[in-house]
């Protein structure tokens, strides 16, 4: 949903380093944020903007980004919503006298009414975007008041919408202005410099000290200070209270050798879930999840995509292991669980990103309701774990690569520990099987790691089958659900190839229908005996229709030998086939995107933190 960047650097930073070199590089590690166009805006002896169509690198060979000289700059890297990707729509954008520039991100719901109103006034616009408005209207309110920041927080309060904004002008030749309300906007603090950015790996290179902006908040940088205002009560915010030290190293924001973010991700797996699970072993906001949970009237959990697959994996743990319903919902669909919700009620709100609007505004709408709400998140301090009543985090350290991997079987690590949890207080959980569990968990690194050492060369040659495929269906039955629809998810966003998942019972009633000679079938065994079963004669419906059977299931289970071909994955308790299940699927769809010739890094029409609604 757009990445945007800013640094403002003291006159001895500025001799050591370029400031085009650290907007273009931040740029970099936003670009999994929107891909479709990019520019970059500084101010040396005067302003200078260059953008244009295209990918970052491409962009930078023909406009020269990094060369750019200055103490200030801003850029942006564009996924479209108002203007189709092209030089004019791509930011930043000016006024008509080219004194203000701008990037944004976020969607601006008034722009056609400020537009109007601003071209009533002579001013020129020359692009499709929304964000045009906000150079127009600084320059609007300059012209009255003749100081910089007045006119930028009275533009800012025009606007309705979300917005993370970035304005730099030769008049205030060392400030970034910025404002924010529902797009993530982070300071990063340094020595003789200051940054802004839409998240945390765009500042990494240069400080983890950062502080995550709140809504309405707007203020300025320059090299030695950061000045926030809190928009509402027009008073100054007391920064030092907000500062945090991420964690999160370096090397975990680059590839490392690895050809792309996703397989590098997919490969830190074993420490991923290993670092969550200690995370959660220590947390001592566990038991309060735990006791609300345990209390709760009705317990809901949602999620976006593969957060809310996450989310199906807990409403099933849950109810296995703690005997609780537990309604998952799609979090977009929030409306219509929300008239049966109220106090007493608990909601888990499952988003890596802790800003998908979708996401968000369900936990809002609940929590206006009276519900309390526990929140599973990878980033500190986001939108969702600062709205929620508690939040828990999973470790998985920075996830660039679009599609979403060692996020989700963090997420399902910490999930089934809670299921775990829940169960014992609620007493459903007898002794035998809560052993067998927690040691199984207690090995998930392990585990993780078996199914990656093992996995790779059989999901990358049964990805050369399935690549000549326009179409799939990704099967199972119980806990095997979530991670069939999770393994089609993958294999449409970055493979493009056409999946449907559905749990197997359903082929039936209709989908079979579809099923011809060669038509694959990739069947997800989960380590559950009765599962197996029920899905042997599953497997066996689809052959008699010459379907090209493939799945991934433990060694010598009767269910994959029935297939024509199958990746094998270490046997373990069945509440953690997310964890070994997910990873062949995962690369399998890798495989497949790299044959067909596709970045999977950076599939199309897609960004990984969805900001709109
Ligand atoms: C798919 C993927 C998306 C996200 C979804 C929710 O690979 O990454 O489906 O899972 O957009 O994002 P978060 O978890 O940040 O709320």
């Amino acid at each position: 949903m757009c990445g945007i960047i800013g640094a403002s650097l003291s006159n001895r930073v500025c001799r050591e380093l370029v400031i085009g070199e650290i907007v273009f590089n931040g740029l970099l590690r936003l670009e999994y944020r929107g891909y479709d166009s990019a520019g970059v805006a500084v101010i040396g002896d005067q302003l200078l903007v260059r953008k244009g169509k295209g990918k970052l690198r491409e962009l930078d060979a023909k406009l020269g980004f990094k060369g750019l000289h200055g103490c200030v700059g801003i850029g942006h890297t564009r996924w479209a919503t108002h203007g189709v990707p092209d030089d004019v729509n791509a930011h930043p954008h000016v006024d008509c006298k080219g004194v203000f520039a701008v990037v944004h991100n976020g969607v601006l719901e008034n722009f056609v009414e400020l537009k109007r109103m601003l071209q009533n006034k002579g001013h020129v616009f020359v692009s499709d975007t929304d964000t045009e408005v906000i150079p127009h209207l600084v320059e609007e309110y300059y012209r009255e008041t003749g100081d910089v920041f007045e006119s930028f927080k009275q533009a800012v309060k025009a606007l309705k919408g979300t917005y993370a904004i970035l304005l730099i002008t030769p008049l205030e030749p060392f400030k970034i202005f910025f404002a924010k309300k529902d797009s993530p906007l982070i300071i990063g603090l340094g020595v003789g410099f200051n940054l802004l950015a839409s998240d945390i790996p765009a500042v990494l290179p240069h400080t983890r000290k950062v502080v995550a902006l709140r809504d309405n908040w707007a203020g300025f940088i320059t090299p030695s200070e950061a000045y926030v205002e809190d928009l509402a009560t027009g008073k100054p915010v007391e920064l030092a209270e907000y500062v945090r030290i991420v964690e999160w190293s370096l090397s975990e924001a680059e590839k490392s050798g690895y050809p792309h973010f996703m397989l590098k991700e997919i490969h830190e797996q074993p420490r991923a879930v290993m670092e969550t699970l200690h995370g959660a072993l220590h947390d001592q906001l566990i038991p309060e999840a735990v006791e609300l949970l345990a209390n709760a009237e009705k317990v809901y959990v949602t999620g976006a995509g593969t957060s809310f697959h996450a989310a199906e994996h807990f409403s099933i743990t849950g109810t296995r292991l703690a005997g609780k319903p537990i309604i998952s919902f799609i979090s977009s669909e929030y409306d219509t669980y929300l008239p049966a919700a109220g106090e007493g009620d608990v909601l888990i709100v499952v988003s890596q990103s802790g800003e998908t609007m979708d996401s968000l505004k369900a936990l809002r709408a609940f929590k206006r309701k009276g519900v309390r709400v526990i929140s599973v998140s990878n980033v500190i301090d986001s939108a969702i774990p600062r709205e929620s009543h508690v939040t828990l985090y999973t470790r998985a350290g920075p996830e660039i690569g679009v599609a979403a991997t060692k996020t989700f079987t963090t997420q399902t690590t910490l999930l089934t520990y809670l299921a775990v949890r829940l169960g014992e207080a609620t007493g459903q959980l007898d002794a035998g099987e809560r052993e067998g569990i927690l040691r199984s968990i207690s090995s998930a690194g392990e585990l993780v790691k078996k199914a990656l050492e093992d996995t790779g060369e059989r999901a990358k040659k049964l990805a050369s089958a399935i690549s000549r495929s326009s179409s799939a269906y990704y099967l199972s039955r119980g806990v095997g659900v979530p991670v069939a629809k999770e393994g089609a998810l993958k294999i449409k966003e970055i493979a493009y190839i056409h999946a449907e998942s559905y749990p197997a019972g359903e082929s039936k009633h209709g989908p079979i229908a579809l099923v011809e000679k060669s038509f694959p079938v990739v069947f997800v065994i989960p380590n559950d005996t009765y599962l197996e079963t029920l899905l042997l004669g599953n497997i066996e419906e689809m052959k008699a229709r010459g379907a090209f059977t493939v799945g991934v299931g433990p060694e010598g289970s009767r269910a994959v030998e029935l297939l024509n071909d199958y990746i094998p994955v270490p046997r373990t308790h069945w509440a953690l086939t997310p964890l070994t299940h997910t990873i062949p699927l995962q690369l399998l769809a890798y495989y497949a995107a790299v044959e067909k010739g596709f970045d999977p890094d950076k599939p199309r029409n897609l960004a990984k933190t969805v900001t709109v609604e």
